[in-house]
């Protein structure tokens, strides 16, 4: 190719078929993102009720019997863009320290928000969660999962569903970039940030299978892509004796 002219190449938009349009507005949302919680910062709530199940980034599946948290402007958000406001009963940023208790939660359930977060983020959060949880406690995490984008990448097929992208890379588009997301997870990855942060027992689950019956919310929807891994708080005989 002559030095100077210029090839179509994925992810330019100007004639291309594929759809690498992010699916989160950035800029303009992020942009609002920062500035309310800088803002609302002071604002942050606490938890309403002790010993109960945390459904951490819930968005828009609220389980009653849970404490059901997510970003304090989410309703703004959702306003912002015609949709129906949710009840938040813990109204937080996860990437701030929470204002929880230590060994507050008797389960926490979060799935497909880690990869929301930038992985030190992720980090200082896991290390938060872990504080607020009782020892012995589960964490249940979904999120995308890279090991099954990589294989269908690599030409594998993991599920039919990962047919709706005319190319292989606008797939790895979507787990890297589109909806906000800042970072991907493998169970290698996974472990090593949930070891870091203190917790135990850390193991990849499937789908609906797990230590803690009643953190079994795993949306069906998203089995085809997701990852499944739960760790647990230690500490539970030494906190009974
Ligand atoms: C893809 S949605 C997942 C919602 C829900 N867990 C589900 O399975 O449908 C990601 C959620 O994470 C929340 N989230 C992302 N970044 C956050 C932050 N910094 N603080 C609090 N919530 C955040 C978003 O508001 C959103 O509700």
């Amino acid at each position: 190719m002559p030095c100077g002219s210029r090839q179509p190449i994925a992810g330019d938009m100007a004639g291309s078929k594929h759809d690498f349009r992010n699916k989160w507005r950035r800029g303009r949302e992020d942009l609002a993102f920062e500035a309310v919680s800088a803002l609302l910062s002071p604002f942050r709530s606490r938890p309403p009720k002790k010993n109960g199940l945390l459904n951490l980034g819930f968005g828009r599946n609220r389980r009653e019997a849970y404490v059901n948290a997510d970003f304090f402007p989410l309703n703004l958000l959702h306003r912002l863009k015609g949709e129906e406001p949710q009840k938040v009963d813990w109204a937080l940023d996860l990437r701030r320290p929470l204002r929880c208790d230590d060994a507050f939660f008797e389960g926490v359930y979060t799935e497909h928000v880690l990869e929301h977060l930038r992985i030190a983020d992720t980090r200082r959060l896991l290390a938060e969660l872990w504080r607020v949880m009782a020892p012995g406690a589960v964490i249940r995490i979904i999120v995308p999962s890279l090991e099954k984008y990589a294989a269908y990448y690599a030409g594998e097929v993991p599920h039919e569903n990962f047919l709706k992208w005319k190319i292989r890379a606008e797939a790895m588009w979507n787990l890297n970039h589109n909806w906000g997301h800042k970072c991907c997870y493998d169970f290698e990855l996974m472990a090593e940030v949930l070891a870091e942060a203190g917790f135990e027992d850390i193991r990849r689950c499937d789908f609906g299978e797990g230590a803690e019956p009643r953190l079994l919310l795993d949306t069906p929807q998203r089995a085809w892509e997701s990852l499944y891994v739960e760790a647990r708080k230690g500490g539970a005989a030494a906190a009974k004796a």
